[in-house]
């Protein structure tokens, strides 16, 4: 592929825009300037090209994570705050990039973005039941009463059936550790609402098998690797059928 076709693919801008970018000296292979926009590459996964000094390797899909601060909206045309994409570079914009489900603008943690439309109905498919760890500091102390409640089923308003957690505890008088598979809108807030509580302040540390990383700060995002795509499309034993929600 030449070095013209490989930055349009990759979201650098229109046929013209990446052109001008390599005309410019702007782009680099192996930190030396090529200013030929038809010098032909030949891609390996190794693969990688600068852009005004970042390096960045050549993806057919883009699959990335963030760790999401509180104050962004899960919408490419958010309300009142921010985009989640705003804090991702540009280009994965331009891919057609999307988040992988939504978290509330003051939720934080765990996000996933891809252009991988396959990847994205996996991973947020109600039948596909990925389960997702979330952290809920509570206005209340737990007691048993609500995590019981919130593992036998609370009923939500606007919904026939009661919705259950895959798992409930307590790590701490006012941190609620709960397991839920669904995704339903605000369904953490509400559960813990209908269970006699309040969530004060909710961060996702886990999608099926993948946990955010520890090293990651607020606001920052990284490339899946290929361990962490395995993570996700293992079922989890939680999710398969049959499992005792109790
Ligand atoms: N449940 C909620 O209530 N909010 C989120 O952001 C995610 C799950």
């Amino acid at each position: 592929m030449n070095l013209e076709n490989i930055l349009f693919s990759q979201g650098f801008g229109s046929r013209r825009e990446c052109r001008a970018l390599i005309t410019q000296g702007r782009v680099t292979l192996a930190g030396i300037a090529c200013l030929n926009p038809a010098h032909e590459v030949e891609l390996s996964d190794a693969f990688t090209f600068g852009v005004d000094g970042r390096v960045w390797p050549c993806r057919e899909r883009v699959y990335v994570l963030l760790n999401k601060p509180a104050g962004y909206e899960c919408s490419r045309e958010p309300q009142h705050h921010l985009s989640v994409l705003s804090l991702l570079p540009p280009q994965f914009a331009t891919r057609g990039v999307q988040c992988v489900g939504r978290l509330d603008q003051d939720t934080t943690g765990l996000l996933l973005f891809s252009d991988d439309g396959q990847f994205i109905h996996a991973l947020t498919s109600p039948k596909r039941k990925v389960p997702k760890v979330y952290l809920a500091r509570t206005r209340h102390p737990l007691d048993a009463t609500q995590l019981d409640a919130l593992r036998t089923g609370v009923l939500l308003h606007g919904e026939a059936k009661p919705v259950a957690a895959l798992a409930a505890q307590a790590r701490s008088e006012h941190l609620l550790e709960l397991t839920v598979q669904e995704g339903k809108y605000h369904q953490v807030k509400r559960m813990v609402a209908a269970a006699g509580n309040r969530v004060e302040a909710l961060h996702r540390e886990q999608i099926g098998q993948l946990t955010l990383p520890a090293t990651l700060a607020e606001g920052a995002w990284q490339w899946l690797d290929a361990a962490d795509l395995e993570r996700l499309a293992q079922r989890s034993p939680a999710a398969a059928p049959g499992h005792d929600l109790a």
